[in-house]
């Protein structure tokens, strides 16, 4: 039966679909291959699957990620495990196996429908014999049912009547290969088979979780000739041998239901899963999941009217924030790479908390909290790692998986693919401070208290404590110093008193004193809690405030921030920029000689006037941005958006437009070439927050307000913000800012292009740039 929904296999209709919710692949090469198996990576915050074909070409690089599944079998740190790959299906004609990269094949393209998070591919393979045949298949991972993957797949024999055999199944034969060095390893062994109802039962080698595969086929079309369950070479396959008519549709729909977990259980929970799951059908599951991607989309789709490459691009970026995490607290974070790729071994980095948690706090605050508490569920390894090194409080670690001790591991390889010692387990402390700042957004978008009451507070005073133990008094100028750092440009190591560092630290410290007074007034119960728990007297706190108040912070008179102590002296060199204006290496500096120059790896006085964006005047920051943009080599995704946030502060629109391509398009148009390795979810975070506290010009205080820019070519913005409970709307024009109240608690104060309004539910406020008044 072939199903209606399913969209015409012609051409001209597939053309039709809306293309700014559509990302293609046109034909098949086997160099893009692991390009497109990251961005059409399909995930639900839970399970994760990479894009990779169905009968795995040559080159593919199958990927399968359950969050929180880390295992570290030969290795020094853990790595996410790259579980069984459940998507494998293999067509026999008595011509041999159909595939592209084996016979021949045409016509083949794929389309990652991101309103619901479906892919299609449509190829037409030709066998040795000659005979063609045309091979449709859908697939999605569940938002509804986080352990639920579906599939659909047909055949349609075009020349003539076939026998055929189908085998679909799971392949235990992946291993973990996405590292600078050591050879693949299988970080799972299988533990049980059942062929009846096929099921896969394997374990992690030394975290020891059980993880089952299960699934269920719905067979249509043709004539079945035999049905059969083998297990052969690490593959689990149920086989379909069918006779089909010409030009007819033979079908198979499977539900594969995978749960991991502490027991063996989890094998009785996936049948069942899978069962369920058959029973309602197709169609069912994904009008289901459909409609929760449609609730997500309602509130995080970002509209950009009059240019539809950039629209494309951020609709791209939100699509992956929203598969990186799931709605369930699972008590996990997002790995560097979300679920769309092994490298970096999976682990969670600052890229969560700086880049990419404040779309969850406007969006899906639930998530952002989740990210919180992931943090704060872990706070005794801070603490055992600040202790460790000589510290008071807690230090998160640099690099963090599941159990939240620092992993970093101690050797990797340059860009050059030399093997070069790490040092940013000890040294890149700015950590610290970066989940404070993600826990401040959250404050701020939410008013979350009860969550400051209940976990947020004690990190932060944790935190405060760990920098006033961790600053040294220089008793000639009497200024506290933060000597031997990592900041976040990684080029120069071990620099004494680098300028994000020392003034993130300035700030939590004022910050946690800020909190401890605002608690002590309004929740004075809850403070004395805190501070029993964690012996916390009020002189502590007021050490805070006196450090705060001489920590070193290199400026230089006219405005412009020495990195860190010294950087001045270096040698200058400057970057080249090329014909769309992004900076190039140049050439003369060879990779091991660049700590001797003033070249930036990304940004890091930038991004610390892009975060404190209020505590800097304009004249600051454009100061510091042509010094550091011709000096900033944008090796790091998490780079550009915050140079272009600084650019749109300024009110250099066609400026910081540049930098918003670059980010926006850095997976989407593989800039870096090292997307197959995943994408940066970090590099989607900062584009969206480009857009919305760039262009949309929103900034989080005590009130919402919103002044937007609009760079040349946008007609309008149009977002929505979870503000307090409250659902808005701002579309912004050339002409005019309207903000509605899509949902509200009450009316909402806010401040549009410097006027105070009040929004209600339902209401629509706007204001007029005043040059146009
Ligand atoms: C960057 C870090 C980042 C990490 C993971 C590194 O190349 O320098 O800032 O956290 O990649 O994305």
């Amino acid at each position: 039966m072939r199903m209606s929904w399913l969209p015409s296999t012609k051409k001209s209709s597939r053309e039709s679909w809306e293309d700014n919710w559509l990302i293609r692949e046109v034909g098949w090469e086997e160099a893009k291959q692991r390009f497109y198996e990251a961005i059409f990576a399909l995930s639900n915050g839970y399970l994760g699957l990479r894009g990779s074909l169905e009968e795995i070409p040559r080159g593919s690089y199958p990927g399968t990620y359950i969050a929180g599944v880390y295992d570290d079998y030969g290795l020094e740190v853990p790595e996410i495990v790259n579980l069984p790959n459940p998507l494998m299906v293999e067509i026999e004609t008595d011509a041999g196996r159909l595939g592209v990269g084996k016979g021949e094949f045409f016509d083949h393209d794929r389309i990652l429908d991101m309103r619901n998070a479906t892919l299609w591919r449509w190829t037409t393979f030709r066998d040795e014999k000659g005979r063609s045949y045309r091979y449709e298949s859908c697939r999605f991972v569940s938002m509804v049912d986080p352990h639920l993957v579906v599939q659909h797949f047909s055949i349609r024999p075009l020349d003539g009547p076939c026998e055929i055999e189908l085998r679909t199944g799971v392949d235990a034969t992946t291993k973990n290969e996405m590292r600078p060095f050591g050879g693949p390893i299988a970080h799972y062994e299988i533990a049980k088979i059942w062929k009846k109802r096929p099921t896969l039962l394997v374990r992690t080698k030394r975290t020891g979780l059980w993880i089952a595969y299960s699934w269920l086929c719905r067979f249509s079309g043709g004539r079945l000739l035999e049905r059969c369950t083998v297990f052969k070479d690490k593959k689990l396959l149920e086989c379909f041998r069918v006779k089909i008519p010409k030009d007819k549709v033979c079908s198979i729909d499977r539900f594969s239901y995978i749960v991991a977990g502490p027991s063996r259980k989890v094998a009785r929970m996936a049948r069942r899963g899978a069962q369920t799951s058959a029973s309602r059908g197709f169609r069912e599951i994904h009008d289901l999941h459909s409609r929760k991607w449609r609730e997500k989309w309602e509130v995080a789709n970002v509209e950009i009217e009059g240019d539809k490459q950039c629209d494309l691009a951020l609709r791209f970026c939100i699509y992956h924030l929203c598969s990186a995490l799931s709605d369930r607290d699972f008590d996990v974070s997002i790995p560097a790479k979300a679920l769309t790729g092994e490298w970096y071994g999976g682990h969670v980095f600052w890229d969560t908390e700086i880049f990419m948690l404040p779309f969850y706090a406007l969006t899906f605050p639930h998530l952002a909290k989740h990210l919180l508490l992931y943090r704060y569920r872990r706070l005794d390894e801070a603490r055992n790692k600040a202790r460790r090194m000589g510290y008071a409080g807690a230090l998160f670690p640099w690099e963090s998986a599941q159990t939240g001790e620092e992993v970093t591991p101690r050797r990797w390889r340059d860009f050059n693919g030399r093997v070069v010692k790490v040092l940013t387990a000890d040294r890149e402390q700015h950590i610290a401070s970066d989940v404070m700042y993600a826990l401040r957004t959250y404050l701020l978008a939410t008013g979350d208290w009860k969550f400051m009451r209940q976990a947020g507070a004690e990190m932060l005073f944790e935190t405060a404590r760990f920098w006033a133990s961790r600053v040294r008094r220089n008793r000639k100028t009497g200024e506290y110093e933060i000597r031997g750092v990592i900041g976040p440009n990684e080029f120069q190591e071990c620099v004494d008193n680098n300028a994000f560092t020392n003034y993130s630290a300035r700030w939590c410290l004022r910050w946690a004193a800020e909190i401890y007074r605002e608690l002590s007034l309004k929740y004075p119960s809850d403070l004395r809690r805190i501070s029993r728990k964690i012996r916390l007297d009020p002189s502590e706190v007021e050490n805070w405030v006196n450090i705060a108040g001489k920590i070193r912070f290199p400026q230089r008179p006219d405005g412009l921030i020495e990195e860190f102590d010294g950087y001045f002296g270096l040698k200058d060199v400057q970057v080249k920029f090329d014909r769309q204006g992004m900076p190039t290496w140049p050439g003369e500096v060879p990779l091991p000689e660049v700590r001797h120059t003033r070249l930036v790896k990304q940004a890091d006085v930038v991004l610390l006037l892009a975060l404190f964006r209020d505590e800097f005047d304009k004249a600051t920051k454009a100061k510091n941005l042509d010094f550091y943009e011709r000096r900033c080599v944008h090796k790091s995704s998490l780079s550009p958006a915050a140079h272009g946030l600084v650019a749109a502060d300024i009110g250099d629109a066609n400026r910081a437009l540049r930098y918003f391509k670059f980010a926006s398009c850095l997976d989407l148009f593989d800039l870096h070439q090292n997307t197959g390795k995943g994408i940066h979810g970090a590099v989607m975070g900062s584009a969206w927050q480009l857009a919305i506290f760039g262009f949309g010009g929103v900034r989080l205080g005590e009130k919402l307000s919103v002044n937007p820019l609009l760079p040349p070519g946008w007609h309008s913005i149009r977002f929505k913000l979870r503000w307090r409970g409250n659902l808005l709307e701002v579309h912004a024009t050339s002409r005019e800012v309207r903000v509605k109240g899509v949902k509200t608690r009450g009316p909402v104060s806010l401040e549009v292009l410097g006027k105070r309004v009040t929004v209600t539910e339902n209401s629509i406020v706007s204001s007029r740039y005043v040059e146009e008044q």
